[in-house]
């Protein structure tokens, strides 16, 4: 581990200890992931539940509540507890919850939303504050089908201060078509596509985070073509390749996962292809990154 990375990983590691009443709250790392206990989702939070949650996911950035049984309504009454609901788009005579979003794969799956890195909705002019994923049939043959998640806080700081400061002001191009992967999307689909600062503060915190990521952002501003695309390989490959960075939740049923899409991404690993995994994802609402 060079320098660089060891003081930023003490640096985002080190605070002063939180004393929960509410809600018990077990890291899975110490950048990054927490378990959280003593709470029923499928009732309203007290206030006092509530300012605990924000406190765990502000330090902790991915929550995971395990054993819940929730009804879409539960579902969509706890994630409006931290913002708006973001509605998907859908085709004209698609009736289905505009605002919950199915995550499914089966034997029948030749693609898998989510099987690479990347931070949900970021090509939009308001890139979303969290999502919600709650698991109900993870994959039945009992393993497989986990998520990583990455903080892009460690990410930025472990870079050397020659490059944060090289970073710093520029800007990148994230492009909702780069999902689809050349292939084209849904005849009436608004493709989304906004430039956003490659380095941006949490709203919340004011801390810097990387806001790049390889499922959206295409090119950085007022660089060539070649210099864009090396230095966002090596942005992305600090993902990639510092298991550091991230945690791995594994999904039980009744699993509901909060994270925050403003300083994370995140990877849904198929690695249970022919069996299934089903879940329902909502996304809350954030506001435009500032830098
Ligand atoms: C997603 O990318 O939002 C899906 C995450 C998952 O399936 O674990």
């Amino acid at each position: 581990m060079d320098e660089f990375t060891r003081a930023a990983a003490k640096r985002l590691t080190t605070r002063p200890p939180y004393d929960y009443q509410q809600i018990s709250v077990r890291p899975l790392t110490p950048v990054i992931g927490a378990e959280v206990s003593g709470i029923d989702l499928s009732r309203k939070p007290s206030e006092e539940q509530l300012a605990e949650l924000r406190h765990a996911f502000l330090t902790h950035h991915v929550l995971v509540f395990r054993d819940q049984r929730l009804t879409p309504s539960d579902h969509k009454r706890f994630a409006r507890c931290f913002g708006e609901l973001r509605r998907q788009q859908r085709a004209a005579g698609d009736d289905r919850d505009p605002e919950i979003l199915d995550i499914r794969a089966d034997q029948d799956s030749t693609f898998v939303d989510g099987n690479d890195w990347h931070t949900d909705g970021t090509a939009d002019a308001e890139p979303s504050l969290g999502s919600m994923l709650y698991m109900t049939e993870p994959p039945a043959i009992g393993s497989g089908g986990d998520t990583m998640f990455a903080n892009m806080h460690l990410a930025y700081e472990m870079l050397s201060p020659t490059m944060r400061g090289f970073l710093d002001g520029l800007t990148a191009v994230h492009d909702g078509l780069a999902p689809w992967k050349g292939y084209p999307p849904p005849a009436d689909y608004v493709v989304p596509k906004s430039e956003h600062p490659v380095v941006a503060r949490h709203p919340d915190t004011g801390r810097r985070l990387l806001f790049v990521n390889p499922g959206f952002t295409t090119h950085i501003v007022g660089l060539s073509a070649e210099e864009s695309r090396a230095l966002l390989d090596l942005l992305f490959n600090l993902v990639a390749t510092k298991p550091l960075l991230s945690c791995r939740v594994h999904w039980t049923p009744n699993t509901l996962v909060f994270w925050d899409n403003r300083c994370t991404q995140h990877h849904a690993i198929w690695d249970y292809y022919p069996h299934s995994r089903y879940g329902q994802r909502v996304t809350i609402n954030g506001s435009r990154p500032t830098a």
